[in-house]
């Protein structure tokens, strides 16, 4: 295994990107747990940051070490330019060949370049010669079950010079429905000889050691547990790694992140923004307790910072 990548993903768990969430201020609450897992931006458009570079998009911090880029595209030559642009910030480039939303594949992005493997192969050929950073690929098991191309896909990839993969285990015609299937992910990890991280419906410590054992992947990617959870990465780590089960945090822990969320991304996007920004993480944190469903409903309406804090240390008290 290439040495860089070792160090990069040492800790056997990385956050996967997910667009709108894993932001700057998700990753750096993430990292107040973890200081060792792989973080991964939100998958950055290669033809918006073309036009306009250093947006709130690619900001970091020091110590968000390792971290991966992710590019978004179809143009190996535009990607290879970012990618090369992004080297000042990112630990590590990831390519994204797994995203199933229709405006993206329609582009020939995303997911629908395992059904364009030599362009797929083409982008990371390109980009590689360019970067002395490792650069890795997300995708799927296929763009349809009939379409489970994963094997080969990823055998193309790792000669292409892709260093790590990534890899959801389910098609894009599933999009986020029915289960990972973390056994076939088995098949792609006998076959290269690169790292391969499994991701797809880890949630907790126990799913996590579970996948491990199913996909005998070198690692896990961890998108939607994060939400309302920025400890899961570290609790996962402390369980496949060291056997230490921690705690989940208690309503009282989660509404606390849930008052620094939102103060964090105010002081990055600005007041108003910020806390329309943040009504989508609301239900992850405030979930499980009687009265929960009202309290997210007026929760989503509140503008005014205080206000919505003297709601959640409501909530306290009452239970
Ligand atoms: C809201 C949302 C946004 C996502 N954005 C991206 C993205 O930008 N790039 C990417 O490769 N995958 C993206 N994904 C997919 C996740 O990285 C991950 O593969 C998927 O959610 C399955 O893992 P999970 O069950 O741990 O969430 C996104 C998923 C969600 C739910």
């Amino acid at each position: 295994m290439n040495n860089k990548v070792r160090a990069l993903i040492s800790s056997r768990v990385s956050l996967a990107p997910m667009a709108g969430i894993t932001d700057y201020v998700l990753r750096s609450l993430v990292r107040e747990y973890s200081s060792t897992c792989l973080l991964t931006t939100e998958m950055i458009s290669s033809e918006a940051l073309t036009q306009v570079k250093d947006t709130v998009i690619t900001k970091r911090d020091e110590n968000h070490t390792p971290i991966s880029y992710q590019l978004s595209g179809h143009k190996p030559q535009m990607i290879a330019n970012c990618a090369k642009y992004l080297e000042k910030y990112a630990d590590m480039i990831d390519i994204n060949m797994g995203c199933p939303v229709n405006k993206v594949v329609k582009g020939t992005d995303g997911c629908a370049l395992m059904r364009n493997s030599d362009l797929a192969a083409e982008i990371v050929k390109t980009t590689k010669a360019v970067i002395s950073i490792p650069l890795s690929v997300k995708f799927r098991l296929g763009y349809t079950y009939e379409e489970l191309n994963f094997v080969e896909f990823g055998q193309k990839m790792q000669e292409a010079g892709a260093d790590f993969i990534t890899i959801h285990g389910r098609t894009r015609a599933q999009m986020y429905g029915g289960k990972a299937d973390w056994k076939r992910i088995a098949e792609l990890k006998r076959n290269v000889d690169i790292p391969v991280f499994a991701n797809g419906d880890v949630v907790s410590p126990e799913t996590a050691a579970q996948c491990l054992e199913d996909s005998c992947a070198d690692g896990v990617a961890i998108g939607r547990g994060a939400l309302g959870d920025a400890s899961l990465l570290y609790r996962v780590e402390k369980y496949i790694n060291e056997g230490v089960k921690l705690p989940a945090p208690t309503l009282e822990e989660k509404i606390e992140i849930l008052k620094k969320h939102i103060l964090r991304e105010m002081e990055l996007r600005g007041e108003l923004v910020g806390i329309k920004f943040c009504r989508k993480f609301i239900p992850y944190y405030l979930s499980g307790f009687p009265g929960a469903s009202k309290l997210r409903g007026e929760l989503v309406l509140m503008e005014d910072f205080k206000k919505i804090c003297k709601t959640l240390d409501n909530i306290c008290v009452n239970q």
